[in-house]
């Protein structure tokens, strides 16, 4: 297992790059000032409104919202991986990513690997064109609709009968079987395992072939022979079709999961080109997460029947942590006994779109699913929906989505949507006293950014994390939450305090999928109008105006106890020392 790449160096290689040079290869950018305005590439419009900050490193669209660092640039716009990303950019940077946080010690090269499998890969093809017994294969495929067009688009090939075709051809049995295409048996030289099959290529990202299924020609056993795990090829991580997908259509409104090879292609022959595969196993969040770079909105296709039903629930449950507002996951249910490849055929594109404009979305499905056997109507029945419903909400990010997914299912259970939400946050002992823990966040007040002490301070130290070197009294404000953002400024406090030459994106970086990131980002954005000259007054200002705030707030709390005599000792000295 690779190691986590650790903070300090994510922070070095964002502090060596620059963005603008990363997004200026993709992107036409156009400076001014500081900063670099373009179209953006995320969203379809005719007048710029994506730009580049230089200083602080990130990109931001006032448009759609799209925003990040390098690293989220390349994820977003390439569709990498977090850590494909961070290589890439490390590459351009000359830094070498530290050795524990590396996919399996040092670093090993594929090169050969990939290099062996686009081989076998045009054999394959090259035998379905002309080898002496293709005829086979070739009917087979007429039989089964699939026309040389869209053959040619998924490089299905052909492994004819006989024991050592690729053998023959590469030659070299180590590699071979390194690249899951040889089966050794008892110390024997080996054999093919692909024989007598129609091939599907599976490929990675990068379109590089990385295994094979393949397919019986008759109703030999069994129907579907994969390429086993190899050094490239990881059956939970991959998706057949995507790369594919994404060479027809760099940004597909929608996109299919379904079940098999032949349903990918069968959907691609009828005009529906935008269909993937997992490869028979559950699908996986990291999966969801990479469909999501893809596309918004994911359409899986679960047959009707009872393990239809039992993996779409899978999927659901492994989709939820990459649920947002935004995004968009829905169910569709086909008949009993039909695939998409048998229906598409039955009824064509249109007759195919129709059902697919009727798949349940997600929150649907979960509903019903919950709700499925129990008695809304009487209290029971809605408090064990509720205790059905609890670790399904736990696995959502906080986001939008959740507050809307919790919102309604408090609404069916009669329940207040705050109620319902302690419980989910596991604050539910605390009973009606809540502590105000969750600060309300800074700066998400729809109109702008309304100027507050708390959240000028944050969006300086956003800007220049170094000024945190000016503050002595951290510790003084450490654990008070009588101000809104408090908390989330002490946080930034004590990062610019151990940080000072970190950058704004790279700062960003750490809160990439916090609670606050939505918050921070409006204020790492927000025009507050203060020059670089004056920084470090303001923030001081700012900070002062804290303090005092803080201090009025926490009087005026410990005179109301004082006066409903429930001062504690502690409290009783600090209240003293207060009112010097
Ligand atoms: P299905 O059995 O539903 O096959 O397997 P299918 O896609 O409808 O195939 P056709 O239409 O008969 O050609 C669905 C998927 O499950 C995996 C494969 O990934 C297949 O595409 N599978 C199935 C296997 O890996 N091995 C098998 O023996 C069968
Ligand atoms: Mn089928």
């Amino acid at each position: 297992m690779a190691g986590r790449i650790p903070d300090s160096f994510i922070d070095e290689l964002l502090a060596r790059i620059d963005i603008a040079e990363v997004v200026g290869e993709r992107v036409q950018l156009r400076r001014s000032g500081s900063n670099y305005h373009g179209l953006c590439p995320f969203h379809g419009e005719k007048t710029p409104s994506f730009t580049v900050a230089a200083e602080k490193q990130f990109y931001h669209c006032f448009g759609c919202g799209a925003h990040g660092s390098a690293i989220r640039f390349l994820m977003e716009y390439d569709r990498l991986e977090f850590r494909e990303a961070v290589e890439q950019l490390a590459n351009l940077a000359g830094l070498e990513i530290p050795e524990e946080a590396q996919s399996s010690g040092p670093r090993e090269n594929h090169d050969a690997l990939y290099e062996l499998l686009g081989k076998a890969n045009r054999a394959f093809q090259e035998w379905l064109r002309q080898h002496p017994e293709r005829q086979r294969a070739v009917d087979y495929l007429q039989k089964r609709g699939v026309s040389g067009e869209i053959a040619q688009r998924y490089g299905i090939g052909f492994a004819p009968p006989g024991w050592d075709n690729l053998l023959r051809r590469i030659n070299d049995p180590a590699a071979l079987k390194k690249a899951g295409l040889l089966v050794e048996r008892d110390g024997s030289k080996g054999y093919d395992r692909f024989r007598d099959r129609i091939i599907f290529p599976i490929r990675d990202q990068r379109g590089r072939t990385i295994g094979f299924g393949g397919r019986v020609l008759d109703d030999g056993e069994p129907k579907y022979l994969n390429s086993p795990e190899t050094a490239v090829f990881h059956k939970g991580q991959e998706l057949y079709g995507l790369y594919e997908v994404l060479q027809h259509d760099r940004q597909p409104p929608d996109i299919l999961v379904v079940e098999g090879y032949m349903d990918v292609v069968a959907l691609a022959q009828h005009g529906l080109p935008r269909a993937v595969a997992t490869l028979g196993t559950a699908t996986s969040t990291r999966q969801v997460e990479r469909l999501f770079r893809a596309s918004a909105d994911i359409v899986f296709c679960f047959d009707g029947d009872k393990a239809g039903r039992r993996a779409a629930w899978r999927a659901l449950e492994s989709a939820l942590p990459a649920m947002r507002q935004g995004r968009q996951i829905r169910f569709l249910f086909l008949p009993e006994g039909e695939d998409p490849d048998s229906l598409v055929r039955q009824q064509g594109q249109s007759g195919f779109e129709a059902l697919l404009a009727e798949a349940a979305p997600l929150s649907d499905y979960l509903i019903a699913e919950t709700s499925a056997e129990v008695d809304m109507q009487s209290m029971d029945g809605r408090a064990r929906f509720v205790e059905k419903s609890l670790p399904l909400l736990k696995r959502l990010p906080p986001d939008v989505y959740r507050h809307m997914l919790l919102e309604r299912i408090a609404g069916l259970a009669r329940l207040e949507t705050d109620y319902l939400q302690d419980i989910v946050d596991g604050r539910e002992q605390l009973g009606r006293s809540r502590k105000p823990s969750a600060p309300e966040p800074p700066g998400m007040d729809g109109s702008g950014v309304r100027r507050t002490p708390v959240r000028l301070a944050i969006a300086l130290l956003l800007q220049r994390p170094s000024l945190a070197l000016q503050v002595e009294d951290i510790d003084a404000l450490r654990g008070l939450d009588d101000l809104p953002g408090l908390p989330l400024l002490v946080e930034l406090l004590e990062l610019g305090r151990n940080e000072p030459n970190i950058n704004t994106s790279a700062l960003m970086e750490r809160f990439h999928d916090s609670e606050h990131e939505a918050a921070l980002w409006k204020l790492a954005t927000w025009d507050h109008l203060v020059p670089e000259a004056g920084l470090e007054r303001e923030f001081a200002d700012a900070m002062q105006q804290v303090r005092r705030l803080h201090h009025e707030r926490r009087l005026k709390y410990l005179n109301d106890r004082l006066q409903a005599g429930e001062l504690t000792p502690d409290e009783w000295a600090e209240w003293t020392s207060l009112k010097q």
